[in-house]
């Protein structure tokens, strides 16, 4: 179908963040319509999601490279023969869960990962939601003497202290996190980002890998770190996604953070995540 004929459905999910994608089968070749009505909901949103899709892995990348080329995490655990697909994984006797704080994939990069498409395959019964914040509407709300400030400011990303040899972590995740040595860079990134498509003014810190403003020490730069971070989880400003086998988000690193929930001990969870190569954020 071309021109105004997609019947693809589009839908908010809260006043938050986030809108859900429906009648459309992304298993198929989409048509040039459907997938700039897709397209178009991702930049406005930053946020989509979709339910009963069962791709097989090769739909997956297929769908994946529609938008731009694969970003292969260096750390995740790999899907059994995909190379390109990064695997989620908690098993009914692990109590740590990937991905459970407030976060954006990849700020740690020097060009960091446009977005990632998640995609259910094995969900618990009941928990393993994901919980979304929107960054423009973060931006938007502090006051314009906050916004001067901020946006005459860097912050520094890493990798280390979640993927490195000296993580925390590094043992609760096993087999699932791996690498470490590769996380050696870190990255310098305006506060405030303009969104390369959508144009905006985003809020670009986050909790899981900002580690102090540029030119400011930590302890120098938690206070004010801390009041962002609270100030941009604010709930009305964020949605929750209730999983099921086949749904999908896929979500725009330059415009949100996310938080896997890990209220589903004694059951498994297993996703398959693969992340898309952005630019450089100015
Ligand atoms: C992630 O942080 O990429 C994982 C999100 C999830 O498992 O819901």
């Amino acid at each position: 179908m071309e021109g105004n004929m997609s019947a693809v459905e589009i839908k908010p999910i809260s006043g938050g963040v986030g809108v859900e994608i429906s009648n459309v089968d992304l298993s198929k070749e989409l048509s040039n319509s459907d997938f700039s009505t897709i397209r178009d909901a991702f930049i406005e949103h930053g946020l989509i999601f979709f339910h009963d899709q069962n791709l097989t892995p090769e739909q997956h990348i297929e769908f994946a490279e529609r938008w731009a080329p694969i970003n292969i995490n260096r750390f995740f655990a790999k899907v059994p023969g995909y190379e390109k697909i990064a695997e989620v994984r908690k098993e009914p006797d692990q109590t740590s869960n990937i991905g459970g704080g407030w976060h954006t994939d990849h700020s740690y990069d020097q060009i960091p990962a446009m977005g990632s498409i998640l995609l259910a395959r094995e969900t618990p019964p009941i928990g393993g939601d994901t919980l979304f914040a929107c960054m423009y509407k973060a931006y938007e709300s502090l006051s314009p003497g906050l916004k001067k400030t901020l946006e005459a400011m860097n912050a520094v990303h890493s990798s280390r202290h979640v993927f490195g040899e000296q993580s925390a972590y590094k043992d609760e995740f096993g087999e699932r996190l791996g690498n470490a040595s590769a996380a050696t860079q870190d990255a310098i990134h305006p506060v405030i980002i303009t969104h390369p498509e959508s144009g905006r003014k985003a809020l670009y810190v986050n909790p899981g890998f900002t580690i102090h403003f540029e030119g400011w020490t930590a302890a120098e730069s938690k206070p004010l770190l801390d009041y962002l971070y609270k100030h941009a989880a604010t709930l009305e400003n964020t949605t929750r996604f209730q999983w099921r086998e086949g749904s999908i988000a896929f979500w725009d690193n330059r415009a949100t953070w996310h938080y896997a929930l890990n209220d589903y001990h004694g059951e498994r969870r297993v996703m398959h995540r693969i992340t898309l190569d952005g630019g450089p954020l100015n």
